[in-house]
């Protein structure tokens, strides 16, 4: 079975870019792929976190990946740190990783710009760790929103160079990246990503949002010029929200254009936000269900499945270079 990998980082709120650009995918490749999702708490400490935030968000992005539907009778569910393989191999593939390479990454640049007081190494060196994680578990496809491509693509570039060295070592990984909802724009600015370190919580809703809170974002949210509710290049606010509702609702984008057909956007704005309160509701209940000390003993589990995959390569990596004597 083909192995996928993927993993968010526990910096914040999931917010429903997260959701529409990666994690749905996860549901549906789950059944017919070896699946394994991780809270890459390594990466988040590239930006200064307050310990005991981050060791909630650690939990609350595990939680959040059972509430969506991330099954751990199916998929292996396993926090980064937990597997110290990572960054062991990460170091490896330091060795081999071009400076001018890094300097190319876009997620740098833009986080360097917004982190000037605090440029460190492991910012400067975060795609390789990325890298680390996907090649230690042969994998073949790696389910993310458009804004990754870039450093999977790197960690491709990384697996062959270090095949081309030593032989044939790791399997050069895929991105997947659907077509739909891959670049989830924000709600105040279509003209850029939902993000969670955005300025204004307008520019997304986060998947634990108060539903009222929520409510207002759609409501408030930028439209384009005109008043017929359409998706096209000339319309980027409307394709995104369309895209949300289409997503969100599982109804092709046609479909909802012609329910609002000379409409206004003002009633389109008052369907799409039932359908993320629908959304939130069930999402929160499920949420709110699940015990810590559940979550705690999935993850045990996951780290315990998944150190055994990295242990066997990790090993086979270091007889390759010459470590092992
Ligand atoms: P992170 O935590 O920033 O985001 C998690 C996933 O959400 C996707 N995403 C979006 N998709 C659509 N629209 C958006 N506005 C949007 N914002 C975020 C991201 O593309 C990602 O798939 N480096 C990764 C985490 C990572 C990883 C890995 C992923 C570390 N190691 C190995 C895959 C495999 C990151 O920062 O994602």
């Amino acid at each position: 079975m083909p192995r996928i990998f993927s993993g968010v980082q526990p910096t914040n709120n999931i917010h429903v870019g997260n959701y529409l650009g990666a994690i749905r995918n996860w549901l549906e490749l789950q059944t017919s792929n070896d699946c394994i999702f991780c809270v890459v708490d390594l990466h988040a400490l590239t930006v200064y976190q307050k310990p005991e935030i981050l060791r909630q968000n650690i939990l609350n992005v595990a939680k959040t990946y059972l509430a969506l539907g991330v099954d751990p009778k199916k998929s292996i569910i396993f926090v980064q740190s937990d597997v110290k393989e990572h960054a062991e191999l990460a170091w490896i593939l330091n060795t081999i990783a071009k400076t001018g390479e890094l300097e190319r990454m876009t997620q740098f640049k833009d986080k360097a710009k917004q982190h000037k007081e605090n440029i460190n190494l492991g910012l400067f060196s975060y795609p390789v760790l990325m890298a680390a994680d996907i090649l230690l578990y042969d994998t073949d496809g790696v389910p993310v929103g458009e804004d990754q491509k870039q450093h999977v693509e790197l960690a491709r570039d990384l697996a062959l160079r270090f095949n081309h060295l030593y032989g044939e070592t790791f399997v050069v990984p895929q991105p997947l990246i659907n077509r739909n909802g891959a670049r989830v724009m924000g709600l105040d600015d279509p003209s850029k990503k939902m993000s969670k370190s955005a300025a204004s919580s307008f520019n997304y809703i986060a998947l634990l949002d108060d539903v009222k809170v929520a409510e207002k974002k759609i409501m408030r949210a930028v439209t384009d010029s005109g008043s017929e509710v359409k998706a096209g290049i000339e319309k980027p606010a409307l394709t995104n929200l369309l895209t949300i509702y289409s997503l969100l609702a599982d109804r092709p984008i046609k479909e909802i254009e012609a329910e609002y057909s000379g409409r206004g956007y003002g009633d389109f704005k008052k369907g799409l936000a039932k359908v993320v309160v629908d959304f939130l509701v069930d999402f929160q209940t499920k949420f709110n269900n699940i015990a810590d000390a559940e979550v705690k003993k999935i993850l045990d589990a996951g780290a315990a499945q998944a150190r055994k995959l990295a242990i066997g390569k990790i090993q086979e990596v270091k007889e390759k270079i010459g470590l092992l004597i």
